[in-house]
Order: C-alpha cells, then sequence, then structure tokens
C-alpha cells in the first residue's frame, strides 16, 4: 500500500445510554452525545443495541439514524429480533457480534467458522438491503477466510485481548496479539475486505495500531465517555483524533 488512507474514528455511545438508564428518564442522551461527537470531529456514531436494553433502546437507535448527519453503524447480534430492527433502520451499516446476556461487555469475536450457516442469510438479506455488513472477529486467519467467503464486506478485528494485556503489563501475551492484529490486518486487506478494528481502545493503543495502514476505521467507547466525564466529550474526541493522527503519520 503506497499511503495508508484516512482513518476514521466512529464513537460508541453505549455508556451514555449506560449513565442514564441508572436512572431511567432522559439525560444523558446518547443522541446528544452523537451530535456533539460529530461537531467535534467523529466521522461516525456506533451503538449496540443488546437483547436485553441494557444501555441503547429501540428509540434511540431510531433517533440516531433520523437525527446524525454522519453513517450510523449498528450493532447486533444475529438475531431475527435484531435482523427485523435493522432492516427497518436501515443503517449505513451493521456490525455482527456475539452476544451473551451475562456478560459485561462483547467478550470474544464472532464463530463465523463455526456459525456460518446460521450467519449466512442475515448477511445475504442486510448485504441486499444496501447495508454494509461487518463481522466482529479475532484476527484469526480461519475467522478472517470464512469472513470473506461469506461476502461480508467489511471485518471488524476484536483488539480486546491486546488492550487488556497492555494494561494490565503482560508484555508477552501483549506482543503476540500485537503481532496477531498486524497478520490478521493485512490477511484481511489481502482477501479484500474493508478492516476496522475496536474494543478497549484508549490514546495509547488507538496512536500505536492507527499505524496499521490496513485499517482504515477504529470504533471507541468505553474509554472516552470515561474520559469526557473529567475533560468533556468534545476534547476528548479532539483528543482521539490527535492520538490516531499522531500513529498514522509515524
Ligand atoms: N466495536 C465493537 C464491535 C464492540 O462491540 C465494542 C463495544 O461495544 C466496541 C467496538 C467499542 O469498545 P469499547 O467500548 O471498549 O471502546
Amino acid at each position: 500500500m503506497s499511503q495508508a488512507p484516512k482513518l476514521r474514528l466512529g464513537v460508541n455511545v453505549d455508556h451514555i445510554a449506560t449513565l442514564r438508564n441508572a436512572r431511567g428518564g432522559r439525560n444523558p442522551d446518547p443522541v446528544r452525545a452523537a451530535k456533539l461527537a460529530i461537531e467535534a470531529g467523529a466521522d461516525g456514531i456506533t451503538a449496540h443495541l443488546r437483547e436485553d436494553r441494557r444501555h441503547i433502546r429501540d428509540e434511540d437507535m431510531a433517533r440516531l439514524k433520523a437525527e446524525i448527519d454522519r453513517p450510523l453503524n449498528f450493532e447486533m447480534a444475529a438475531t431475527d429480533e435484531m435482523l427485523r430492527i435493522a432492516l427497518a433502520t436501515k443503517p449505513h451499516a451493521c456490525c455482527l457480534v456475539p452476544e451473551r446476556r451475562e456478560e459485561l461487555t462483547t467478550e470474544g469475536g464472532l464463530d463465523v467458522v463455526g456459525q456460518h450457516n446460521a450467519l449466512a442469510p442475515v448477511i445475504a438479506r442486510l448485504n441486499d438491503a444496501g447495508i454494509r455488513v461487518s463481522l466482529f472477529i479475532a484476527a484469526d486467519p480461519r475467522q478472517i477466510e470464512m469472513a470473506a467467503k461469506l461476502r461480508a464486506p467489511v471485518v471488524e478485528i476484536h483488539t480486546g485481548a491486546w488492550c487488556d494485556a497492555v494494561t494490565d503489563g503482560h508484555k508477552e501475551k501483549a506482543e503476540a496479539e500485537w503481532q496477531r492484529i498486524i497478520k490478521g490486518a493485512a490477511l484481511a486487506y489481502s482477501a479484500g475486505l474493508e478492516v476496522h478494528a475496536g474494543h478497549g481502545l484508549d490514546y495509547d493503543t488507538a496512536e500505536r495500531i492507527a499505524a496499521l495502514p490496513e485499517i482504515v476505521e477504529l470504533n471507541i467507547g468505553y474509554f472516552m465517555i470515561g474520559e469526557a466525564l473529567f475533560v468533556g466529550l468534545a476534547d476528548t474526541v479532539g483528543a482521539m483524533r490527535a492520538a490516531m493522527d499522531r500513529g498514522r503519520g509515524a
């Protein structure tokens, strides 16, 4: 690749809704946060409608689609209910993720190798509706090859294990995960897939991963919403953008 393309920042607003839901009611409003993030430089907004509606609710997704003027990335499990809502909402993109009720966050990538029969019709329906499908997977060659076979145009590489190892100071594990991400991004790109990454990223890990030219989008939520409590969301988006630009230029 001669020159790395622009790296887009997708801001995940789930945890604005987590705060709101702690008391019920309307505040803080995830749609207001999405608009502010866009004004501050976000290229798109991500929200995950979970089966148990623990943060984003159906009406949030509808309002995000109606009120924001940047691409909406609808994260969802590949269930009939979510497919119906996604087809009615018509977001720019759908990111298919595994989901278990008891997990605190999306813990691992989708097993597209094991579940290709169940995923194929969901991917086809979304493709036919003109919605860009992305599969949230570990940087595992078998998963990447199957994602390409299933005709998903995009994969999002799960960076959670790498970020946890970096944060916990497990140097060997962090290095092994980092090498897996480097190889996975290159393999996915060479298989013709658009490559995104996300989960657990903060300023430092976003800066490092921004150096990989195959990756064109990072989706980041939890760290940014936490940071926004101290410095505000606009400054957080600005600082994340700056970290990504530094990494891209490195
Ligand atoms: N990408 C995907 C597919 C996710 O499931 C999540 C978490 O909702 C993120 C990105 C963002 O992860 P984090 O909130 O840890 O930044």
